[in-house]
């Protein structure tokens, strides 16, 4: 028996907990908001299409009462405001930090040995927050950014390729920012070929530049921030975790040395499996590579800062 708590009942948090019931990843789902009625009202929604769609997890949903959520493996935090048109991740810090910290403090009394999957934005700087605040062992946190972020370079590729997205392979490391992330161009193919070989290198830029802002794209057109793929990429992570798929999932993790980084968490490559996270890849990045790296490093470490400022820390 497998149970995942999606907590936020938003619209990541519902899909997210949607995307996992439609792939049938756990067996029972428990979606838990603070607002009276929110998360019951959206779990009887999705088991409303169980017999229409034919899966059997079971989802449920409650107000705020965490002896629900007792003894889930793997517990999904979505909790926090979204951004509005033009408003970065970062400046959701204030109200963020707060909500994240009190969440995860009350999941693991009752789940003590759950993997986490933070969502909520800033994501790195809340994956850091976890990590700092709850002292787990960096292998159970984990921040759901490069997931999305790939996907949507995935996207944005298959589209100037005139390709189906399955057949392109693509990641995004770095932070989980409109000017922290950084779509891996070298590394990307189309069918196992260096997409270099079909698109030009002014084609490549445009798809690196669309999908650092795939994310406030979206926010500007949906006037709050996307779900679709934010929920499925939260899902898409907890099935490689309770499925012990070994994938490679470029996600937020702690870092002790490797990419020449200490104290920050930030998107690299990891193998991820029925312990959370199994091993980082450290890739071989070029100069130009490191450099960018480096610089994503500066910004997240320096939001990550504000938590000590705002006495989250
Ligand atoms: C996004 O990029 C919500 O941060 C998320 O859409």
């Amino acid at each position: 028996m497998s149970k995942v708590t999606v907590v936020g009942a938003g619209n990541v948090g519902a899909t997210c907990a949607n995307v996992l019931a439609l792939n049938e990843v756990a067996n029972e789902v428990v979606l838990l908001d603070v607002k009276e009625g929110v998360a019951e009202g959206k779990a009887m929604d999705i088991m409303q299409t169980a017999q229409l769609i034919g899966f059997d997890t079971v989802v449920t949903g409650t107000t705020n009462d965490y002896a629900q959520t007792a003894n889930s493996d793997v517990v999904v935090i979505t909790s926090g405001i979204p951004r509005k048109p033009g408003m970065t991740r970062e400046e959701l810090i204030g109200v963020n930090a707060g909500i994240v910290k009190s969440v995860a403090g009350n999941i693991l009394k009752y789940s003590p040995n759950a993997i986490i999957v933070v969502i909520s934005n800033p994501m790195d700087t809340m994956t850091y927050l976890s990590l700092k605040s709850l002292g787990l062992p960096k292998n159970r946190i984990i921040g759901m950014g490069g997931a999305l972020d790939s996907s949507r370079f995935k996207y944005f590729l298959s589209q100037k390729l005139g390709a189906n997205a399955n057949e392109v392979e693509g990641i995004v490391i770095g932070g989980h920012g409109d000017t922290t992330m950084i779509p891996l161009a070298r590394l990307a193919t189309y069918k196992g070929i260096p997409v270099s070989e079909f698109l030009s290198k002014e084609e490549i830029d445009e798809v690196v530049k669309s999908t650092m802002v795939g994310g406030a794209t979206l926010t500007g057109l949906l006037g709050t921030s996307a779900w679709m793929a934010p929920g499925a990429a939260g899902s898409f992570v907890v099935e490689a975790i309770l499925r012990d798929q070994k994938k490679i999932v470029t996600s937020c993790v702690l870092l002790e040395g490797e990419y020449g980084q200490n104290d920050i968490a930030i998107g690299v490559p990891v193998v991820l499996g029925k312990n959370g996270v199994e091993k980082i890849i450290e890739l071989k990045l070029n100069a130009e590579e490191k450099a960018l790296f480096e610089k994503s490093a500066e910004a997240v470490r320096s939001t990550n800062a504000a938590l000590y400022e705002i006495k989250a820390l």
